[in-house]
């Protein structure tokens, strides 16, 4: 394991141990999914009216954590992320209140996602599995599990994405652009930054078409 991936390793952790002991009452509280609804109108053409989103290559949102919804809104908003199609409604997001985003992010966390298929193949499917389950010492590639769960629920109170059924285009290209450094926002993006740098692009196709076809 590097030095880099070890740190940001111990750092997530720290975080998420701490999240479990306080059990974290007033670093989150839940949004106003009702409130939300009525606010995504623009969100739709590509996330999909409840979040399921219309293209392999959009990110779908529902059943997403909250707290990992509300951190990317954020960035979204500040501009640390950056995306010349959700370009189109950061206008918008700079509109919108604390309050706003928040109940936005409890919107599309109460939502049904919609189950993914895994392509079929034994191959591809065989090497996903272990790498996402098992990791790999000698590439010092982590198990997927610590964080993100053997189901790919994530870990709502720590922030931590769920990666189960989200879109298989959108995956290999979120996980290349951790690799190239492009996707930076935030402390969280440093781990997988370290993560995917070790990734050939043969296991970033195994591990989205594996995490394509988990369900929660
Ligand atoms: C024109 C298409 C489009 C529209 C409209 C759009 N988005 Fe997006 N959204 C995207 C794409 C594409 C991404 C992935 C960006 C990337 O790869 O970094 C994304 C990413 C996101 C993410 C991060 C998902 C993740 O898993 O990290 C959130 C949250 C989000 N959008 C919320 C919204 C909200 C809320 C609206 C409406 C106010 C909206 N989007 C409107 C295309 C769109
Ligand atoms: C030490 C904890 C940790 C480990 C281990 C880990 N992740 Fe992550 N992962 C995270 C965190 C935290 C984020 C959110 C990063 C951000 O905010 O950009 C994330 C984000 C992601 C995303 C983006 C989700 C989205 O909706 O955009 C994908 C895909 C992902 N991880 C896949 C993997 C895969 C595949 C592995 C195993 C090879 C893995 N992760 C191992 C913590 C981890």
């Amino acid at each position: 394991m590097s030095i880099r991936i070890l740190f940001a390793t111990v750092f997530i952790f720290s975080i998420s141990t701490i999240a479990a002991e306080k059990k974290m009452p007033n670093v989150f509280e839940d949004g106003d999914a009702s409130k939300g609804a009525s606010m995504v109108a623009a969100c739709a053409a590509c996330h999909g009216s409840d979040g399921n989103s219309i293209s392999s290559a959009w990110p779908s949102l529902a059943g997403q954590n909250q707290k990992y919804l509300l951190d990317q809104l954020n960035y979204f908003k500040n501009g640390e992320r950056e995306n010349v199609l959700m370009g189109s409604v950061v206008p918008l997001l700079r509109a919108y209140s604390d309050q706003d985003l928040l109940n936005i992010a409890a919107y599309y966390s109460s939502q049904t996602k919609t189950n993914g298929q895994a392509e079929d193949d034994e191959e591809l499917l065989a090497l996903g599995e272990a790498l996402y389950r098992s990791g790999n010492m000698k590439k010092a590639i982590p198990a997927c599990t610590a964080c993100h769960s053997v189901n790919g629920a994530g870990n709502a109170l720590a922030g931590f994405p769920s990666v189960a059924g989200q879109q298989k285009a959108y995956l290999v290209s979120t996980l290349k652009a951790y690799r190239t450094m492009e996707r930076n926002a935030g402390d969280y993006a440093l781990v997988m930054q370290a993560i995917s740098n070790n990734l050939s692009d043969d296991e970033i196709d195994a591990l989205a078409n594996y995490m394509h076809g988990l369900y929660e």
